[in-house]
């Protein structure tokens, strides 16, 4: 089974390339997983963002810390069990930490996310709360989980205590791809996919008003880069719920498109 993962989509650039992205090779992969936490202009997901995810084939869209940024989360949280928040947040919050759904060969797939607490909000031990739904999960599911975390130490770890569990443990959050990848004990490992968005930017936003805010220490409201998006993702080639490759995606939208 081919799996994709698209890292962070931010705003409408990295929608228009990660759309254009699955137009064009979307086929060659039997189940596709993106991150939208950050579409709509950098804070959160909207009913509409999430539609024209979905009809882009994407089968699972994971969160994050901004997970609660646009309110129709908390609706479509509780609608569909397409789209993820992390795990760890405290028992009663709406929606799904993990989802299993069928992929196009017919295996089924469970897709979780966890969030960090190094540098982001304090939710539950992310390690205990995957200990504990591994636990629960039946022997030969093949499990791909998302790390969403600021700390690469806190996703290597993750990385680490997830090895021989599932079939894949891959970083979001950062926004810049690194090139880390490996495969333990069957299980793929990356700490951050990257972003898929403007890249000559500061993590998605325009420069100018991050450096006016880095350095007058002053409130300015950043507004999303604009220009050219690269989609930053991850391809996996999975059998019986490990990992046998994994690979670093970064695609250039074709010229014109911006
Ligand atoms: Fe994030």
């Amino acid at each position: 089974m081919r799996v994709l993962y698209i890292g962070d989509i931010f705003s409408t650039p990295g929608l228009r390339a990660a759309k254009a992205f699955l137009k064009r090779f979307g086929e060659d992969y039997d189940f596709v997983i993106a991150n939208g936490e950050n579409v709509a202009g950098g804070f959160g997901i909207t009913r509409k963002h999430l539609h024209e995810l979905l009809e882009a084939g994407v089968d699972v869209v994971t969160l994050g810390n901004h997970t609660w940024d646009a309110k129709d989360a908390f609706e479509l949280l509780e609608e569909t069990p397409r789209l993820i928040r992390p795990l760890n947040y405290p028992p009663g919050a709406p929606g799904l930490g993990y989802t299993t759904l069928e992929a196009r060969t017919g295996e089924r797939v469970t897709v979780v996310q966890v969030m960090g607490r190094i540098f982001l909000p304090a939710l539950d031990c992310p390690f205990r709360a995957l200990d504990a739904l591994l636990t629960e999960l039946p022997e030969a599911s093949t499990v791909i989980v998302d790390l969403h975390a600021e700390a690469t130490s806190e996703k290597r770890a993750l990385g680490e205590f997830l090895a021989g569990r599932v079939a894949a443990a891959l970083g979001t959050h950062t926004h810049v791809q690194t090139a880390d990848e490996l495969i333990k004990r069957g299980t793929a490992y990356l700490t951050d996919v990257g972003m898929t968005g403007v890249q000559d930017s500061a993590i998605g936003m325009r420069f100018d008003e991050v450096i006016y805010r880095f350095v007058t220490g002053l409130p300015k409201r950043y507004k999303p880069a604009e220009g050219p998006a690269t989609v930053c993702a991850v391809a996996l080639e999975l059998a019986g719920g490990r990992a046998k490759s994994v690979a670093r995606i970064q695609w250039a939208e074709p010229d014109g498109a911006a």
